[in-house]
């Protein structure tokens, strides 16, 4: 098999191409990145070496680079997850989410729609790696399913929504063989700091104030990413055609809490004084159209293909601050270059 990953420099996209790297050494591991901020090649040093893996810098925007690459190599199935992925970014530049997130997403299902009707073709999947944020808003009851109705609100949601909806009618019109997925909030190592938990994490290191959105109540449901890559391989090989699947830990939190703990590990780690963290905390002007709620109920995964979560919160979020004050140079990589601007002009806001 040839499978083409997406994105596989990105947080998410790393632990995925690890994963399918080390487990199926029969398969080819292409990489597709355009190595934009968030793609970083120094996610995958362990792995660059190794002979079923192979490294492609590009655009999915560009559907002449594209239908090229596909023609070239006849990819066996795309595992899709490149995509522009922050909610604060796309209301500062809502464009260019539509380009990556629709566009780009157009383009890989045009070129495998002409793969798929070949003569005698082997193309075998189209997995689109989408996010529980198209399903909108929870109040204080009930979780996401399914079968829940679309409400994006935000254009980073709106952008995947609309990806959603094009592989969807892909399936249904070309028959082209897709599965979808919706998972909740990852954390874990890889993470770019401009997210919650690492930012925190770094500002915790460097005494810097923690940016709390609001009053802090919003509630995300947290997934250790080696569980969410692990639910990816599951479903790759075994969901049926045209199926969706949620996946989620079942671990809601209100991010004041999260910063809380993140705070009192972190106080151990670092030998402060105990609450010593937790004054760094301040609250700042929450984001606009601001989800309250989301919770995942990921029966079906967990009840048809037998995944579960690996990982207590507690105990996934000290390893990942153990991997972060493990991996400094990593962090400083990140944090510097032109992500320093973005990164500096988010503390002169504040
Ligand atoms: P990320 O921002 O860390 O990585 C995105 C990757 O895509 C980067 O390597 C980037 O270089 C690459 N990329 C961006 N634009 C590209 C383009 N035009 N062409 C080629 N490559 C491009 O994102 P992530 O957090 O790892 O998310 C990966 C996927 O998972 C996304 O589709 C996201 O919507 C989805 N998702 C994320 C989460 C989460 O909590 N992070 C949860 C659910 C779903
Ligand atoms: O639910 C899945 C989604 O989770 C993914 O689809 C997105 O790609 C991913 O970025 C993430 O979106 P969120 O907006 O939930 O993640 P973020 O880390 O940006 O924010 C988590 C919560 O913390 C959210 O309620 C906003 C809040 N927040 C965030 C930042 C960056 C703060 O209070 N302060 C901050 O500085």
């Amino acid at each position: 098999m040839k499978i083409l990953i997406t994105g596989g420099a990105g947080f998410i996209g790393s632990h995925v191409v690890r994963l399918f790297v080390n487990k199926y050494p029969d398969y080819t591991i292409y990489n597709l990145d355009k190595l934009t901020y968030a793609g970083n090649l120094e996610n995958l040093r362990d792995i660059e070496n190794k002979p079923n893996y192979k490294f492609v810098k590009g655009d999915i925007v560009d559907a002449g680079f594209i239908n090229e690459l596909f023609a070239k190599e006849q990819f066996n199935a795309v595992i899709h997850l490149a995509a522009e992925s922050h909610v604060d970014r796309s209301i500062t530049n809502p464009l260019e989410f539509v380009y990556t997130n629709v566009i780009g997403t157009v383009n890989l299902l045009n070129a495998a729609k002409t793969l798929f009707k070949q003569e005698g073709s082997s193309f075998k999947r189209f997995y689109h790696v989408s996010t529980d944020e198209v399903y909108g808003s929870l109040g204080d009851e009930g979780m996401f399913t399914e079968t829940t109705a679309y409400d994006p609100h935000s254009p980073y949601s709106a952008s995947k929504a609309s990806s959603d909806h094009f592989v969807r009618a892909y399936h249904d019109t070309y028959k082209l063989p897709c599965v979808i997925s919706n998972c909740s909030n990852n954390y874990g190592p890889y993470h770019f700091p401009e997210k919650l938990i690492p930012l925190c994490i770094n500002n915790i290191k460097h005494n810097r104030s923690l940016p709390i959105y609001g009053k802090g109540e919003n509630v995300r449901d947290w997934l250790f990413v080696e569980d969410h890559a692990r639910a990816i391989d599951v479903i790759f090989h075994k969901a049926k055609e045209g199926s969706t699947y949620n996946i989620g830990g079942h671990n809601e939190w209100k991010n004041i809490d999260v910063i809380r703990l993140l705070c009192r590990i972190m106080d151990k780690k670092l030998n402060r004084e105990p609450g010593c963290n937790e004054k760094l905390i301040t609250f700042v002007t929450d984001r606009a159209g601001h989800d309250l709620r989301y919770a995942i109920d990921s029966t079906k995964l967990q009840n048809e293909l037998g995944w579960k979560p690996s990982l207590q919160f507690e105990e996934g979020l000290e390893k990942t601050v153990d991997w972060y004050l493990a991996n400094e140079t990593w962090l400083e990589n990140v944090t510097s270059g032109s992500y320093a601007h973005y990164y500096e002009d988010q503390y002169a806001r504040r």
